[in-house]
This record gives C-alpha cells, structure tokens and sequence, in this order.
C-alpha cells in the first residue's frame, strides 16, 4: 500500500506531530509506503511530490508549521481539477490519501470521497470550528498564545490607564475569544456569533476603568457591530474558496472607544503568532492520536471518514460530519463570559 498525505488551508501547530504518527505507525505496523504532497490539493493536482519515510519525519514532533507546506488551492476550481488528481494519484501508484485539514480542505475531501477517491481526513485548524469533532489540534496553542498576550496586556493597559482591545482569529466561530478571554481575565468578550451592540461595551470599560482597573477586550476578526453590522475586511479580494482577508475590527473598537468615553484606547492584533511556533502538550497529544487513527482508517479500508475526538476517545465519522456544519459557540457558552463582563 502507498498513501499519500497532504497538508491544506492556514497552517497550524500540530501538522508535522500528524505527519510523523501516520508515518512512523504506517512504516512499523503496516509496511506501508508514503509520498508527500506539497501544498495542500495543488500536490496531486499537478503531480508534485516528495519522498515520506521515517527519516523525513525525525525530529519534527515539537515543530510548528508543516514539512509539506500549504496553500489554499481548490481543486474543484481548476479546470479538469478531479481528474488530474485521480490520474497523478494513479501515475504515482498512491492507493489511498490523507489529508490533513479543515472546513475547506476537508471539504474538497469530502467531494473526493463521493467520487471514489480513497481518502481519510484529519482535522486542523486553530479555529476549532469544524463540527464531528470536540477539538480540533492546534486550537488549544492558539488559545494559549492569546492567553499570555492577554497576561501581558492586562499590566502595561493598568500602568497607563489605557482600554486594550485584542484582535485574535476566528472568522465564524469566537472560539479562540471566548476561551483565551476567560482564561486570561478579559473584561468584554466580541465574537461573531453574537453581534455586539457599542454602548454596551462602552458601558463595560467604565464600569473596568471605576474599579481601578484597565479593561481587556478580546474580539474576534469576525465579530460585528449590531448597528451597520457588516465584517471590517482588509481586503474584498476572494481565495479560491471564496473567503475575503479579514481584519481591522480591533482598531475600530479602539477609536470608538476612545470617542465615546474619551479614555485612550488602542488595538492589538495577535494575527498569524496565534498559527505559528510549537504545538502545545496537549495539541501534540491531539495531533499525534489523530495520526495513528488516521493510517489505522486507512489500513480498514474506512474511507471518506474523518477522525474525531470525542471525550478521551479518538472516533471515526464521515467526512460530511466534520464539513456540512461549522461548529459555533453556543448562547449558553458565551453567557459564562458574560458573567466577567465590566
Ligand atoms: O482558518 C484559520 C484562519 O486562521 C482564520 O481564523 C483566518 O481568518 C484565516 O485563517 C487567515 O488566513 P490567511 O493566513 O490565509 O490570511
């Protein structure tokens, strides 16, 4: 058996501890070969590839990024995409893929799938948005590398008696807010599931500011105003997946702030420092059981499943699972921040 594995979409922590358990289980357990797509679906829709052995991933368990690299390619968009794909798989002898992404490379997958290709998913994204699957790996270091800018920003906001608004991913779901905001102490919490009405958070960093103390306000680079309530984009330009480049909300909330209680208020974007670096222990743990369950899938003949954590339990479930739905936060889970509100 040959497989092929390809790493899709925005990068995250955890990519290469993927690789190296698929590998490292597949050569041992299985005798099986693999061969490395580079960058996401344009590896087998043009035939790039390089050798994945043992020797190749030595080493990269603690490393952020991805040995195969990325891109955002779709192969559905390409003329003849699918059936270069399938014919590059059969010129390269590749039985099977695993593909390691999320909503939209799993997407692609799950097309795959349906059109006979052999093919098993493993979801990433330090969004934590895909659905079938409690966590996504890569999310719990996102999460960890806005709480210590959160640790941070909470001392320099106090000394200056400034408003410091934090800007972090998450262009659907407010899952990376919400969790760095109630582990770092955030006074307001704006994700894009819930529009967020000014005066309130206006309301919010007073009432912070009365105490003695500075507010933090975590938003999402999705989150939107209630009034004139559309997304603050850095660029309408769209990817071949049909996502704009978001960002800006941060400044915005800032000048607000600052017009409408005249404190000094200013921005910080956490941007790409959230995907980038070493995986956590826990995104390690995540990543490197996703991979052993993923070639495991494989050696089933389990095809057009995702794997999936759920509980302690690493599970498979169709593709569709994972990529018909995102997963959001819920009112019930943002209402625990709000208790912190102010
Ligand atoms: O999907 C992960 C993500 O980090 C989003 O939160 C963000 O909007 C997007 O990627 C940014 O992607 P890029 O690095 O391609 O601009």
């Amino acid at each position: 058996m040959r497989v092929g594995v390809l790493t899709g979409g925005g990068d995250c922590p955890g990519l290469n501890a993927v690789i190296r358990a698929v590998v490292r289980r597949g050569v041992k357990e299985y005798g099986y070969e693999f061969v490395g797509f580079r960058d996401g679906w344009r590896g087998p829709l043009e035939g790039d590839s390089v050798p994945l052995g043992v020797d190749q991933v030595r080493g990269i368990l603690p490393r952020g990024g991805t040995i195969l690299k990325s891109s955002r390619t779709n192969p559905f968009k390409v003329d003849g995409g699918v059936e270069k794909i399938t014919s590059n798989l059969a010129a390269s002898d590749v039985d099977a893929l695993i593909a390691i992404g999320g909503e939209d490379t799993l997407g692609v997958a799950t097309r795959l799938a349906d059109l006979g290709v052999n093919v098993v998913g493993v979801p990433k994204t330090i969004d934590n948005d895909l659905s079938g699957t409690d966590f996504t790996f890569g999310f719990d270091t996102a999460v960890n590398i806005a709480m210590e800018a959160i640790d941070r920003l909470h001392t320099t906001a106090e000394s200056h008696h400034r408003a410091l608004v934090v800007e972090v991913m998450g262009r659907h779901a407010g899952w990376i807010a919400l969790h760095a905001g109630i582990a770092g102490g955030a006074n307001v919490v704006l994700i894009p599931e819930k529009p967020f009405d000014i005066d309130d958070v206006c309301a919010h960093v007073e009432s912070r500011f009365r105490t003695n103390f500075s507010p933090i306000i975590v938003v999402s680079e999705g989150a939107v105003p209630v009034a004139g309530g559309d997304m603050t984009l850095q660029s309408g330009e769209l990817d071949a997946f049909g996502h704009v480049r978001l960002g800006g909300i941060g400044d915005f909330l800032a000048k607000q702030i600052e017009e409408r209680t005249g404190k000094e208020a200013r921005a910080v974007v956490l941007g790409h420092v959230q995907r980038g670096g070493t995986p956590t222990a826990f995104d390690r743990w995540l990543a490197t059981r996703f991979g052993l369950q993923a070639v495991a899938a494989v050696r089933d003949g389990d095809f057009g499943t995702m794997v999936a954590l759920r509980g302690t339990d690493i599970v498979r479930v169709p593709l569709i699972e994972g990529t018909g739905e995102l997963k959001t936060v819920q009112p019930e889970q943002y209402a625990e921040a709000e208790v912190f509100f102010g």
